[in-house]
């Protein structure tokens, strides 16, 4: 079986209480921490910057996963990478010079990762993959939590697994929007391993139970 990690995404936290919000989760289980950047621009929201990224790093010692819905790209990948990110992924529409981003999120020491629209196809991989530590696919169109799954994106994993396969690199294939207890099985076995859920955490009120049952869920096999 895999080693399955869960990604609680701080889009659905309370914003005016981001410390305590990361301490209880992490406390509850997660096993990352998903830092969804949206910039009013690439995607019609805003949240937050490296500066509160900086604020939270010393609240967890846990990954912090930078998801940047951000166009362009290569300034604020390194910011964040100095803002103490662990992994920073990105939309390659998004990046003019793909391959040049990758290499600057790695200089850094950070781990990289692209991450594909709902209506993205896959076919960069073929030139990025031997670069990449993180796949990550969105299972809604991305600027929103709280969305519903689309389905589509389970035919896509398999899609995703089979290349990771071949490449037989050690990447983490993730999947990203409308994840819930009810469905996260669904999504394992179609090849995901790694699973970011927002509103499916944070709007409930024990962490621990959605998290506790979202592994049941991966352990049934
Ligand atoms: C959407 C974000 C997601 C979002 C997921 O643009 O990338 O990480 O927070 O939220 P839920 O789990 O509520 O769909
Ligand atoms: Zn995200």
């Amino acid at each position: 079986m895999p080693i399955f990690r869960i990604a609680p995404s701080l889009l659905s936290a309370d914003f005016a209480r981001l410390g305590e919000e990361v301490r209880d989760v992490v406390e509850a289980g997660a096993d990352w921490i998903h830092f969804d950047v949206m910039d009013n621009h690439y995607v019609p929201n805003l949240t937050f910057g490296p500066m509160v990224c900086q604020a939270l790093r010393r609240h967890t010692t846990v990954p912090i996963d930078v998801h940047l819905m951000v166009q362009p790209v290569d300034a604020l990948a390194q910011a964040f990478c100095r803002a103490g990110a662990d992994i920073v992924t990105f939309h390659p529409d998004a990046s003019t010079h793909v391959d040049r981003t990758l290499q600057l999120i790695q200089a850094e020491g950070r781990q990289c990762g692209l991450v594909f629209n709902p209506a993205t196809p896959l076919d960069v991989l073929e030139w990025t993959i031997d670069r990449l530590d993180v796949i990550l696919l969105m299972s809604v169109n991305p600027g929103f939590g709280g969305q519903g799954f689309i389905e589509h994106t389970l035919r896509k994993c398999e899609q995703a697994r089979r290349l990771i396969e071949r490449s037989g690199r050690d990447i983490r294939l993730e999947v990203d929007g409308g994840i819930k207890v009810d469905n996260i099985r669904r999504v394992a076995d179609a090849g995901a391993d790694t699973f970011v859920a927002g509103s499916a955490v944070f709007g409930q009120p024990s962490y621990k139970g959605v998290i506790d049952a979202m592994r049941a869920e991966l352990a049934r096999g």
